[in-house]
């Protein structure tokens, strides 16, 4: 047993979508969530930068004795990961490996990804995917636009489907479509409209939170339930529109009224 929070971390209100889930997963788990809206948008950095980042969000979860991190961002995930956990004791979860495994579970070889202009240049998924099933066919397209469009909480306007349309009018064929950015879940609706119904649209939180689940039973370090779970998020800066998203995807009205600034 450990009664620790679980620490997670992304650039802004993206893996927010990734909390949600866990929570829904865990209720019992506590958690601390950082959005780096200082360092908005990670997408578009290079890696050294996004490396530097992360180290930096790591270091501070681990000051507020976290016993497990979720890199709750796709960006970060496919440039840091590998050397964020040979620098680190910590046990540190991405969010490309859960979701590769529910893929080669079942047996999923035409694949879309969706994601930042840095996760597609890093080629993180499709490489990690290569390994796992050789034979699958990826199709990649960078959105750099949405990312910066779900900070201003324009994810179902006229703008927002119009984008969504453009960027996928290549991807052909695919049998699911990996959502491959932590933002990106809140476009869901007009991804769906664009793959029709009998194509999957991943959300990677999903993913992440079976896995967390799995790594916290299979190493005994669940929360003993003595205590209530507690939930803190904290940004790197206030001058955001966060809350505002923030509060479509939490709906607990006490989790969001003690957000601060780190
Ligand atoms: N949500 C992040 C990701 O999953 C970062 C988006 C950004 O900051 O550009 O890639």
């Amino acid at each position: 047993m450990d009664n620790r929070p679980i620490g997670m971390f992304d650039s802004g209100v993206g893996g927010i979508t990734v909390f949600k889930e866990v929570i829904e997963t865990m209720p019992n788990e506590s958690m601390i969530y950082i959005g780096d809206t200082a360092s908005f948008p990670y997408g578009s950095k290079s890696k050294e930068t996004i490396i530097d980042l992360t180290k930096r969000r790591i270091e501070t979860l681990i000051q507020k004795d976290v016993k497990l991190i979720v890199i709750a961002c796709g960006t970060a995930t496919s440039q840091a990961l590998e050397e964020v956990q040979k620098m680190f004791d910590i046990p540190i979860i991405g969010i490309i490996k859960p979701t590769i495994k529910y893929l080669k579970k079942n047996n999923i070889k035409d694949i879309g990804i969706v994601a930042t202009s840095g996760t597609i240049r890093s080629n993180g998924w499709e490489k990690e995917i290569m390994k796992e099933i050789p034979d699958a066919k990826v199709q990649n397209k960078a959105c750099p636009l949405l990312a910066p469009m779900a900070e201003e909480g324009w994810t179902e306007n006229e703008i927002a489907k119009l984008s969504v349309h453009e960027y996928m009018k290549d991807i052909k064929n695919i049998e699911a479509l990996v959502l491959g950015c932590t933002h990106y879940p809140l476009f869901k609706a007009s991804f769906l409209e664009e793959v029709g119904e009998d194509t999957k649209v991943i959300n990677t939180g999903e993913m992440v939170s079976l896995a967390v689940k799995e790594y916290i039973e299979e190493n005994n370090i669940k929360n003993d339930c003595k205590v209530k779970p507690t939930y803190s998020i904290y940004l790197t800066d206030t001058e955001c529109n966060f809350l505002n998203v923030a509060k479509q995807l939490i709906k607990d009205e006490e989790i969001i009224k003690q957000i601060k600034k780190i």
